[in-house]
C-alpha cells in the first residue's frame, strides 16, 4: 500500500516488447533480457570481514575491550560470537576461493587490501604483507578475474584509531601515504580502485548511531568524520591517478531508496532533504572526483514527521525491506553525473536462501530497465561472495552466495550462487 502511495509501480515491469497473441517460443526469446557486453559479474568481500586475524586494527580492538564483551554478556550474548577471530580465513585460502569464483563464472572479484597489516606501526610499512596483497590479486589475474580493490573498507589502523581516527586532522593525509606507498606495486594489475567503502554509513555508525567504534554519539563528530573521508577520498584519488594514469578510480557510496511515509507534501520535502542529504551530498563533497561511480544498494527508508522507517514489504532475516525497484531509481538518479556505474554491493541475509535467486533475478531486471533508458551500467556485484563477519552483529547474518561453516572453514554453494553463476555465463537474464 505505501508503495502504492509513493507512486511506486509493482515487481513486473513492462517489456517494451511484450506483445499479447506471440507464440510462446517468441515470448520465450523476447522475455530474456541481455546485458551489453563485456559486463562485469561478480561479487564482494572485504578484508576484516574475511580474512581472519586481523590484530592491528581498530576493530580486533573493539571486538576484545572489556567493555564490549561485558556489554554483550548483560545481553545474554556470547562474545565469541562477536569477534572475527578466523572469519573465512580468506588470508590462506584464498587460492581455493578463487577456484570457486572461477567455477561460478563470475568475472569480476571485489576485496579490500588492509591498511592495518600493511602499516601496523605508524611509518613502518610491511613489504611481507603488501607482497601477500600482490600475490591475491595476481591469483584472480590468473584465472581472468578482474579485481577491484578497495583500499579501506571501515576498518582503521589500531595506532591511526588511538590518535581520533577518521576525526583525526591529518588522516587524510596518512592515508594518502599509504595509498602512495602501495599503488606502485599493483600498476599494471588492478584497474579498478575503491578509495573509501561508504563514508556516511562509516562516519555515522562510528559517531552517530554508536554502534562501530569509537562507539560515538556525535552529530558535529559525524560531520567532521564526513568531510575528513571527503579528503581521504579526493588525496587518495589524485595521487592513484598521478602514479597510474590508466587506473579507474572511485568509491563505493551507499544510497538508500528514500519515499514518504504518508505522502503529503510536508514529507515529500522531507524526502527531498534525506536525498541530498544521504545520496548526493557527498559527491559534491569530492568535487566529483571519481571515474565510475561505485553504487552499493540495500533497502529503502520511508521518512515522515516522525522519522525513518524500514518499508513493510518482503524482508531478509537483516530485517531489510526487499525492494528491487528502489536499485532503478537510483541508477535513474546518478545518470546525471555522466559517469559510468558499477554496482560494488547489493545483497541479502537469508540463511535459509529462499529468497536469495528471486531477489537477484529482479534486482538485474531493473537494472536492465535502467540500461534499456540510458544509464551506464557496466557491472553487477553481489554481497556477498560467502558468509563473513558482519560487523557489530558478528557472524549472525549469512550474505553469501557461499555458505561457510565456520568451525570447519567448510564452504557450500548455495542454490542461489548455482543459478546466479548461469546468469554471469549467458550474460542475460530470462
Ligand atoms: C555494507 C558494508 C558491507 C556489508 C554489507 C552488508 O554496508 O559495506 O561491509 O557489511 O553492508
Amino acid at each position: 500500500m505505501i508503495s502504492q502511495m509513493a507512486g511506486i509501480s509493482s515487481l513486473t515491469l513492462p517489456s517494451p516488447n511484450s506483445e499479447r497473441g506471440n507464440r510462446p517460443e517468441m515470448q520465450k526469446e523476447k522475455k530474456t533480457k541481455k546485458f551489453p557486453a563485456g559486463f562485469l559479474w561478480g561479487s564482494a568481500v572485504s578484508a576484516h570481514q574475511v580474512e581472519g586475524n586481523n590484530t592491528n586494527s581498530d576493530w580486533w580492538t573493539f571486538e576484545h575491550s572489556e567493555k564490549r564483551v561485558r556489554d554483550l554478556r548483560a545481553r545474554g550474548k556470547n562474545p565469541a560470537d562477536y569477534q572475527s577471530g578466523m572469519a573465512c580465513d580468506f588470508y590462506n585460502r584464498y587460492e581455493q576461493d578463487f577456484d570457486l569464483l572461477k567455477k561460478l563464472n563470475q568475472n569480476v572479484f571485489r576485496l579490500s587490501i588492509e591498511w592495518a597489516r600493511i602499516e601496523p606501526i605508524q611509518g613502518r610499512f610491511d613489504e611481507k604483507e603488501i607482497i601477500h596483497y600482490k600475490k591475491i590479486v595476481q591469483a584472480l589475474r590468473k584465472r581472468n578475474i578482474e579485481p577491484f580493490v578497495t583500499l579501506q573498507h571501515f576498518t582503521l589502523p589500531k595506532w591511526l584509531a588511538d590518535q581520533g581516527g577518521i576525526l583525526y586532522d591529518r588522516c587524510p593525509a596518512l592515508f594518502e601515504k599509504y595509498v602512495e606507498k602501495v599503488l606502485p606495486v599493483f600498476s599494471g594489475l588492478v584497474k579498478y580502485w575503491i578509495t573509501v567503502n561508504e563514508p556516511l554509513v562509516l562516519s555515522s555508525s562510528s559517531y552517530f548511531v554508536g554502534v562501530f567504534p569509537p562507539n560515538k554519539k556525535s552529530l558535529s563528530k559525524t560531520l567532521t568524520a564526513i568531510n575528513n573521508m571527503a579528503k581521504m577520498h579526493v588525496r587518495a584519488y589524485d595521487v592513484i591517478k598521478k602514479i597510474d594514469g590508466k587506473a579507474q578510480v572511485g568509491l563505493a557510496k551507499n544510497n538508500i531508496y528514500f519515499s514518504p511515509h504518508r505522502d503529503n507534501f510536508f514529507n515529500r520535502i522531507l524526502v527531498k532533504a534525506a536525498k541530498w542529504w544521504w545520496n548526493e551530498r557527498f559527491f559534491g563533497l569530492i568535487q566529483n572526483k571519481q571515474d565510475f561511480i561505485g553504487l552499493n544498494y540495500y533497502f529503502r527508508q520511508e521518512i515522515g514527521f516522525q522519522g525513518s522507517y524500514l518499508g513493510i514489504g518482503s524482508r531478509s532475516d537483516r530485517g531489510w525491506e526487499l525492494y528491487p525497484e528502489g536499485i532503478y531509481y537510483l541508477l535513474k538518479n546518478l545518470k546525471k553525473y555522466n559517469k559510468p556505474i558499477i554496482i560494488t554491493e547489493n545483497g541479502l541475509a537469508d540463511k535459509d536462501d529462499k529468497k536469495r535467486s528471486k531477489y537477484i533475478q529482479e534486482i538485474l531486471l531493473n537494472i536492465h530497465r535502467a540500461i534499456e533508458e540510458g544509464v551506464d551500467v557496466r557491472g553487477y556485484l553481489h554481497w556477498s561472495f560467502m558468509d563473513n563477519f558482519e560487523w557489530e552483529d558478528g557472524f549472525k547474518w549469512k550474505f553469501g552466495l557461499v555458505e561457510v561453516d565456520f568451525e570447519t572453514q567448510e564452504r557450500k554453494v548455495r542454490g542461489s550462487a548455482k543459478e546466479y553463476a548461469r546468469i554471469c555465463k549467458k550474460n542475460e537474464i530470462s
